[in-house]
């Protein structure tokens, strides 16, 4: 990624990249999907840069995948495929583009790229990491086999493509109590997230021992904040992600992944909702459930806020910031992932 500088330089020799009420009036129908969340000033700003960003996958044979904590602007604005990390994933092996552009953190572009050897995946700021992929390595991996001989390892999808390589298969927050519970072995290793393991621990008559990670979105949320804003509000509808601490979880009416959670409220329609998890959630499904108060807070994860349709622009005039993973290291994270997906099929 170029210095901010450099980067605005390129973009407006290439682009005429000033507000226009102009765009955002042609573009109405695109931002009718956030009117809810986004003025339409501020429309006015992104119009320009979703315009050219929509021409230039044309153009490349790209197509955007976006995780459900993007911002709306990228979620409604230039994404093609929408979902959380197992959706994105699955849809990673289905895609026919030659250029994916990973609107994500960096182990999903990742993902995308060993599921696609051949194609090109563009991470539009290769800083955009995790605290839980950066909390453990391979070597840790080689630390907890040695710790519990003959366990399996599995690992959340928040891995790098060394630690998904070194694990026995991958899970997401969707489907780790179906991948535990199909380990043949009682005990079962969970790595990074302690709050998933512990979460799914709770689901299943498997012994789970686990990696102390922790996701800084989810890891702030306190049992007692909720129990105070039940206390004033007797009717919320608390819905909670699994990378939140058990005691965080036990206050909810539902805990599931980010798609789950988009599904729970979709479904039952509460008059208001707290999305105990990234602001992102609640805006990018404002439009569509016009019914549904959402409460706050939520808490902003830094790292997925690193991706803007600015770099996301960059990273498709240029072609730059295309994510490589060594073949061997490659081959061992796929056969983690298709495992997964495989027994999240079955
Ligand atoms: P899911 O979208 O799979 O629920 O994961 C949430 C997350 O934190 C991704 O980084
Ligand atoms: Fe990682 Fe948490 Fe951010 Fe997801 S929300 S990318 S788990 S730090």
């Amino acid at each position: 990624m170029p210095d901010p500088t450099d980067l605005r330089a390129v973009l407006d020799a290439a682009y005429d990249l000033a507000p226009s009420l102009a765009k955002a009036e042609a573009t109405r129908d695109i931002h009718a999907r956030m009117a809810r969340v986004v003025p339409f000033a501020d429309w006015a700003r992104f119009a320009p840069y979703v315009i050219e960003i929509n021409r230039l996958k044309a153009e490349r044979n790209a197509v955007v995948l976006a995780h459900n904590y993007m911002t709306p602007e990228i979620f409604h604005g230039i994404a093609d495929h929408v979902g959380d990390s197992l959706q994105l994933a699955i849809r990673a092996t289905e895609v026919a583009a030659e250029v994916i552009v990973q609107c994500g953190v960096h182990f999903m572009a990742e993902t995308s790229k060993v599921l696609n050897p051949g194609k090109t995946v563009l991470m539009p700021d290769m800083g955009a990491g995790c605290s839980l992929a950066s909390s453990i390595t391979a070597a840790d991996v080689a630390t907890m086999r040695a710790r519990y001989p003959g366990a399996p390892v599995v690992s959340y999808v928040n891995t790098t493509a060394e630690v998904k390589a070194a694990s026995d298969i991958c899970c997401t927050s969707s489907n780790a109590v179906k991948i535990v519970e199909a380990m043949e072995s009682d005990t079962v290793i969970m790595t990074p997230d302690q709050y998933l393991a512990r979460n799914t621990a709770a689901q299943t008559n498997k012994r789970i021992v686990w990696w102390e990670g922790a996701c800084i979105v989810h890891e702030q949320y306190t049992a007692g904040e909720l129990r105070d804003y039940r206390r004033l509000d007797p009717g919320v509808a608390i819905i909670a992600h699994p990378e939140c601490p058990p005691e965080v979880v036990a206050e909810a009416d539902y805990t599931g992944s980010t798609g789950g959670i988009i599904d729970w409220v979709t479904t039952h329609r509460p008059a208001k909702a707290l999305l105990v998890t990234e602001c992102s959630m609640a805006s990018n499904i404002a439009d569509a459930l016009p019914d549904v108060e959402f409460a706050k807070p939520c808490n902003l994860c830094p790292y997925m806020k690193m991706i803007t349709l600015e770099k996301v622009l960059y990273s498709l005039h240029t072609m730059t910031g295309a994510v490589e993973v060594a073949p061997d290291l490659a081959e061992g994270a796929r056969r983690a992932v298709q495992r997964m997906i495989d027994v999240s099929r079955g």
